[in-house]
């Protein structure tokens, strides 16, 4: 058995993101105008399975934030490895400031079920639909509940069940 009595020296640390590791999901989204963007979030998470619900943290001054707000919807895209250097120019790039989807040549596809975009080239893309928004600071997050998932075929089996383990995430 363990022994607790080999205690280890603490000291107080940052709070800032302290919550590690965080995943690195790409949101994509379309706003009114039909024109599509795609950002680097790693203030997301699950918060319900009855019924399945995501959220994602964005920051107003994001130009996907009022892409999301009007259009009520997002898509979260789970990344694989490869698509690292994707996810690095799109997390540090806004769309204000040229075609960054263009750029990295991403491709898109439409949702099933909600008026955003997918990432063919993601392994899982989820389709929400903000159902509230909470601002809890520097973010704001939207609580998303899960319309549709695509996995690759290759990752799920018959049931839907997908073996993330074989998804090299970032
Ligand atoms: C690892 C990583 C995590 C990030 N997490 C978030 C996040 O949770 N929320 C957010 O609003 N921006 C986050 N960002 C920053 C945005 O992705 C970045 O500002 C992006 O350029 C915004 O694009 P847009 O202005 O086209 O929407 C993150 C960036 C990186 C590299």
């Amino acid at each position: 058995m363990d022994t607790l009595n080999e205690v280890t020296e603490k000291k107080e640390a940052k709070k800032k993101s302290c919550l590690q590791p965080a995943p690195k999901v790409l949101v994509s989204c379309r706003g009114l105008d039909g024109k599509n963007n795609v950002l680097a979030v790693g203030y997301c998470g699950n918060c319900s399975y009855d019924p399945p619900m995501v959220m994602v943290g964005i920051v107003p001054s994001r130009y996907s934030y009022k892409l999301i707000k009007e259009s009520g919807c997002f898509v979260v895209n789970l990344v694989d490895r490869r698509y690292k250097d994707t996810f690095d120019y799109l997390g540090s790039h806004s769309k204000r400031d040229g075609d960054k989807l263009a750029k990295m040549n991403v491709k898109l596809q439409d949702g099933k079920k909600v008026n955003a975009p997918i990432l063919p080239d993601c392994p899982v893309n989820i389709e929400c639909t903000v159902v509230d928004s909470i601002v809890t600071g520097s973010h704001e997050m939207f609580i998303g509940k899960v319309e549709y998932v695509h996995a690759d075929a290759g990752i799920a089996d018959a049931d839907g069940n997908i073996d993330f383990s074989q998804i090299n995430f970032l």
